[in-house]
C-alpha cells in the first residue's frame, strides 16, 4: 500500500504562478509532491512569456492559480504555462482555481458580455483536462464548461471555525440565523445552516442600481436578538455586507458575523466595513494578499489537499 502511495505521489507535480505561491508551497511540503519550476519573462512591449523548466513527461500536473487581480495578466500566465506543459508531454493537467475571476458577469442584459462564459470557452480549449474551483459565484457557470469541473464548497472550513469560536463564546446554535445577503448565496446559507444546526437561514433582497453600488431592501424572517452570520462568496467593495448588516441591526439582530470565501477587498472597502459593528470577519486565502487587520483567514490548502 505504502509503495503504491509513494508511486502515485512521484507521478504528480505541482506548479504555482504568481497568485497562490504560499498555498502551493504548503501543499508541496504536506503531500511531499515536487514543485515544478517556471520561468516568467516580459518582452519589451509588455507581452508575457511563461514556460516550465521542469520536465513533466508522463506526469499528472496540478497548476494552482487564482485569476485574482491583475486578472488578465494571471489568466494569460496560466494559459501560456498550460501550453508549455502540454507541449512537454504531460499525461494530464488539472487546473485548480481557488478564485475564479470574471465570474460575476454571468448574464447578459442590453448586450452586455457574459464574461465568465468567455473565460470558460478559453479554458475549454487551453489543454486543461479538468478544473477544480471553490464556491463559484453561480452554478450556472458549470454549463459553460466542456471539460469536467468540480466546484468545492468551503462550508466545512467555516463550520469548523464557527464551532470552535461559538463554543468559546458560549453561543448556542439555536440562537443562530444564517443570512444570505442576496439570492445568489442562498444555497451557501442553507449548507452552513445545516452544518451548524442553526435555527434558520434567511435571504435578503439586494438590488444593484449601478456596478459597485448595492442596496439591501428588506429582511424576511425573524432576527430579533439573534446572532446572525452573513455568508457570501465575495467581499469586494464591502457594500453588500455593510448594507445587509444595517438592515439586520434595524430589525433587532444582536450580533453580526461575516464569512466570505473570496477576499477581494478593493480599495476603501475596509473603511466602509468599519462603519458597521461587525463582530468578526472570516475569509479563505483563495486570493493571497495582505489582508486587512483583524480579519481571520482560513487555509484553502485544507480543501485542495484531499483532491491531489
Ligand atoms: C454578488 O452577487 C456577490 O455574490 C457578492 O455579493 C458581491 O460581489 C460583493 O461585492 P461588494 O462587496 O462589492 O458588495
Amino acid at each position: 500500500m505504502l509503495i503504491n502511495i509513494t508511486y502515485k505521489m512521484k507521478d504528480k507535480i505541482l506548479f504555482s504562478l504568481t497568485a497562490n505561491k504560499k498555498t502551493v508551497g504548503k501543499l508541496s511540503k504536506i503531500l511531499n509532491i515536487p514543485l515544478g519550476k517556471t520561468k516568467i519573462e516580459h518582452f519589451a512591449d509588455g507581452e508575457v512569456i511563461c514556460k516550465t523548466l521542469t520536465p513533466v513527461d508522463g506526469k499528472h500536473v496540478f497548476i494552482i492559480q487564482s485569476t485574482s487581480k491583475p486578472a488578465v495578466t494571471r489568466l494569460f500566465e496560466l494559459l501560456l504555462l498550460i501550453d508549455s506543459i502540454k507541449r512537454s508531454g504531460s499525461k494530464k493537467i488539472t487546473l485548480v482555481m481557488p478564485y475564479f475571476g470574471y465570474s460575476r458577469q454571468d448574464v447578459s442584459w442590453n448586450n452586455e458580455p457574459v464574461s465568465c462564459e468567455v473565460i470558460a470557452k478559453i479554458i475549454n480549449v487551453s489543454g486543461v483536462d479538468e478544473l477544480i474551483t471553490f464556491d463559484l459565484h453561480t452554478p450556472r457557470i458549470h454549463s459553460f464548461f466542456k471539460i469536467p469541473l468540480k466546484d468545492i464548497a468551503t462550508t466545512s472550513l467555516f463550520k469548523e471555525y464557527y464551532e470552535k469560536l461559538f463554543e468559546e463564546k458560549n453561543i448556542k446554535s439555536s440562537n443562530l440565523v444564517i443570512v444570505s445577503p442576496d439570492h445568489g448565496s442562498n444555497e451557501r446559507a442553507h449548507l452552513l445552516c445545516e452544518a451548524l444546526n442553526a435555527s434558520s437561514s434567511i435571504i435578503l433582497e439586494k438590488v444593484r442600481p449601478h456596478p459597485n453600488v448595492s442596496e439591501t431592501l428588506f429582511v424576511a424572517g425573524d432576527v430579533k436578538d439573534k446572532i446572525c452570520i452573513i455568508i457570501d462568496d465575495i467581499i469586494d467593495t464591502g457594500g453588500t455586507i455593510v448594507n445587509a448588516s444595517k438592515v439586520l441591526f434595524e430589525k433587532g439582530a444582536k450580533e453580526i458575523y461575516v464569512a466570505a470565501s473570496h477576499a477581494v477587498f478593493s480599495k476603501d472597502s475596509m473603511n466602509r466595513i468599519k462603519t458597521v459593528n461587525i463582530e468578526d470577519i472570516v475569509i479563505t486565502d483563495s486570493i493571497e494578499k495582505k489582508y486587512p487587520h483583524g480579519i481571520k483567514v482560513l487555509p484553502i490548502a485544507d480543501l485542495i489537499k484531499p483532491l491531489i
